[in-house]
């Protein structure tokens, strides 16, 4: 018998506002032709003017407890993965704590962005396997439609970006058939800081001048992402691929054992590359990035929500996750579900 983590529960929050490519070409340079044929995004949603990151998420979380069958005062910790939080500080854990309304327990957040939720996953694991919590909920969410540049200057990031929430609840567990028991097997994390500047924004920042931000860099849309889309893709297949060989190393497992691969979504091609790369059946590649585009941090729990009600990811299933983005970082988790 050995003590682990499972996903005990998982929920999603996805704002009610839907915008198609459509309607990003209404006041962008852009089409539905080449967003669909460069990323497979379809259509993405976006909240309203008056809901947070940490609104969102907060559905998320009492979704994901509900399906536990938990109360928010169970939890021991709160770790809240996402690169559009609530305000600069404190971080947006505290604020969803208090709508948790759970004062006193552990709130944590994670800034590793597309790679944020596995990066807190693998906090959470380790929490839970050293024996100090027993459940610990991991959420990921993001706002980004506040925060684009929607102008011509910026449509190559605009277009893929959307808003969302997922999480999940960790909760301690006794493997006695690692074959058949829900746990996670194994996380594994990267980041290579020289690539930090290929996809990032600038501002506010400390490291600019005398000021948190001027008007000159509001000007010249510093505030908005920025990104080299052909170095992040090139970096992305191959990081993802080596990150899921990694994993599947480390368990001694093959490829053919995973039953489901729940990749983050940055771009269908980048999924697609991987898949061939790896010599992955194309059922086995769960994708939503039609529907939501790329909600960083909320990326894998809401694709894992989906999947899960859509009935392709059931009990028992090997799945190996696997994510990239900026810092760059990188990471993968093989679990049981
Ligand atoms: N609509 C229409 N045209 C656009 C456009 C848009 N939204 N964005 C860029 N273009 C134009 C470019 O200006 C360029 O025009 P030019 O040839 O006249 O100079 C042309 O399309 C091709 O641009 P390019 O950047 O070479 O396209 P690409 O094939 O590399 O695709 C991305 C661009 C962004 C879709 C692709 O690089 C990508 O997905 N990269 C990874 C991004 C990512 O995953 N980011 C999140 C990381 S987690």
């Amino acid at each position: 018998m050995k003590i682990c983590s499972k996903i005990a529960g998982i929920g999603k929050c996805i704002p009610t506002k839907r915008v198609t490519n459509d309607d990003l070409a209404k006041f962008l340079n852009t089409s539905d032709e080449w967003i669909k044929q460069r990323t497979g995004i379809e259509q993405r949603y976006w909240v309203e003017n008056n809901e947070s990151t940490s609104d969102l998420a907060l559905v998320a979380a009492n979704e994901a407890l509900k399906k536990a069958g938990l109360a928010a005062t169970d939890l021991e910790m709160i770790i809240f993965a996402t690169l559009s939080p609530d305000h600069f500080f404190p971080g947006t854990a505290c604020f969803l704590q208090a709508k948790l309304g759970v004062p006193g327990i552990a709130a944590l957040d994670v800034r590793q962005q597309c790679t944020g939720f596995l990066y807190g996953l693998s906090i959470a694991d380790l929490y839970i396997r050293q024996g100090i919590y027993k459940n610990v909920l991991v959420v990921g969410a993001e706002v980004h439609s506040k925060g684009l540049d929607k102008t011509d200057r910026g449509r190559d990031v605009t277009v893929l970006f959307g808003d969302g929430a997922g999480a999940v609840v960790l909760s301690r567990t006794e493997v006695n058939n690692a074959e058949k028991d829900a746990h996670i097997y194994s996380t594994h994390l990267h980041a290579d800081g020289t690539y930090a500047k290929e996809l990032w924004v600038q501002s506010p920042g400390m490291a600019n001048g005398p000021e948190l931000i001027t008007l000159g860099e509001v000007q010249e849309g510093l505030q908005y992402p920025q990104m080299n889309g052909r170095m992040v893709f090139t970096h992305a297949v191959r990081s993802m691929c080596d990150v899921i060989n990694e994993g599947l190393k480390y368990n001694n497992l093959k490829i053919e054992d995973v039953d489901f691969f729940a990749f983050h979504q940055a771009n269908m091609r980048i999924n697609e590359k991987v898949a061939q790369l790896l010599n992955i059946p194309a059922e086995k590649v769960f994708n939503t990035i039609q529907k939501y585009g790329n909600t960083t941090a909320a990326t894998i729990p809401i694709g894992l929500t989906d999947a899960v009600q859509e009935h392709k990811l059931k009990p028992g299933m090997l799945v190996a996750s696997a994510a990239f983005g900026s810092g760059f970082t990188w990471a993968s988790s093989i679990f049981r579900y």
